[in-house]
């Protein structure tokens, strides 16, 4: 490692977790070592990117390994590791296999790498950050877990289509669960800050808000073997970045709730302000009754999961 440098940890060198890893070597924020139960997987990944260090301009170190020892000093460790869905699946359908590799998981970064921020993108995502929060015995603020800002560019982008504008001229906001229960914001989804019930009608933003519940589930559809990995692999860098360079970026994340949103003891994605300390404040909307019923209920499906299948509690 190069001293003096910030480094994140990926944790599964497949295809979020390349993904990730490479957006990070791009971005020129520090070291990144993928951490993968098969070692030379991690490795060869990482003597790839490295060689494509000349080409696209970065310097940073990018290693590969299958040890935990080596994930030491790392600010941040992103959680990629584990089963995608097949075609058919729910996200649920991989909470057994899941879990055991989160259990592992969380206790190889609560040893070696015991003061990080962790970044979770395993599925079903708010049951493994849970989960994760649990394995490791970390405060709430250090474990976090991906799934609005990857929500929320997918809406971005049928708006943007729709609407005829650029990606970049749209905001979106999507909370909830990362799966069936999401909840699409379309009041706080703009174009350059004209909310976009001013320039779509009902049916269509209904349907761009269905389109991207069912979002995850079309591309898994389409691949037909694995599911998407380079808007979520980016999604999860642009949080360790946030964390890494302290940018204090309000994102919609997966975050363990005390009582806002009226909900308690489950995580769940809501707008956070993400920087150096993790989840550094929780954002709670002004939201009308119908907005607010529809995230308490992703909410308490979630909760009821995490009591049935995982038993926490
Ligand atoms: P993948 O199969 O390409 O990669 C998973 C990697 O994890 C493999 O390289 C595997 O060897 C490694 N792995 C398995 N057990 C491990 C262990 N105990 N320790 C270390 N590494 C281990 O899968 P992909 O596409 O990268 O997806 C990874 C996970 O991310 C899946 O659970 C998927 O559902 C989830 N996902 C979540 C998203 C989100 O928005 N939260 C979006 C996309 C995927
Ligand atoms: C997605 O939404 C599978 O959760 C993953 O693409």
């Amino acid at each position: 490692m190069k001293r003096g440098r910030k480094t994140v940890a990926v944790i599964g060198a497949g295809n979020v977790g390349a993904t990730c890893a490479f957006s990070l070597a791009e971005m020129k924020i520090g070291n990144v070592i993928m951490l993968d139960i098969f070692e030379g997987f991690a490795k060869g990944k990482a003597l790839d990117m490295s060689q494509a260090g000349q080409i696209l301009n970065y310097d940073g170190v990018i290693t590969g390994t299958s040890s935990y020892e080596d994930i030491a000093g790392a600010e941040v460790v992103v959680v990629t590791s584990g089963f995608p869905r097949k075609p058919g699946m729910t996200r649920e359908d991989l909470i057994s296999k899941n879990a055991s590799i989160i259990t592992e998981v969380g206790a190889g970064i609560k040893k070696h790498a015991p003061d990080s921020i962790v970044i979770v993108v395993t599925n079903p995502l708010d049951l493994m950050t849970y989960h994760m929060w649990k394995a490791t015995g970390f405060p709430s603020e250090r474990v976090v877990g991906q799934a609005g800002i990857l929500d929320s560019a997918r809406m971005t982008h049928f708006v943007a289509k729709e609407v005829g504008v650029s990606n970049e001229d749209v905001q979106a906001m999507v909370l909830g669960g990362h799966g069936d229960t999401m909840v699409p914001l379309p009041r706080y989804t703009t174009v350059s800050g004209i909310p976009i019930t001013q320039l779509l009608d009902e049916d269509t933003i209904r349907k761009i808000g269905d389109r991207t519940a069912g979002g995850g589930g079309e591309i898994v559809k389409l691949l037909e073997k694995g599911s998407a990995f380079y808007a979520p692999g980016n999604a999860a860098a642009i949080m360790a970045e946030a964390v890494i360079q302290d940018r204090k970026r309000l994102l919609p994340c997966s975050a363990y709730l005390t009582g806002e949103y009226g909900m308690n003891d489950v995580y769940i994605g809501v707008p956070v302000i993400l920087g150096r300390d993790g989840v550094e404040r929780i954002i709670e909307l002004d939201l009308e009754k119908n907005e607010l019923e529809s995230l308490q209920r992703s909410g308490a499906f979630y909760k009821k999961q995490l009591t049935d299948v995982i038993g926490w509690r």
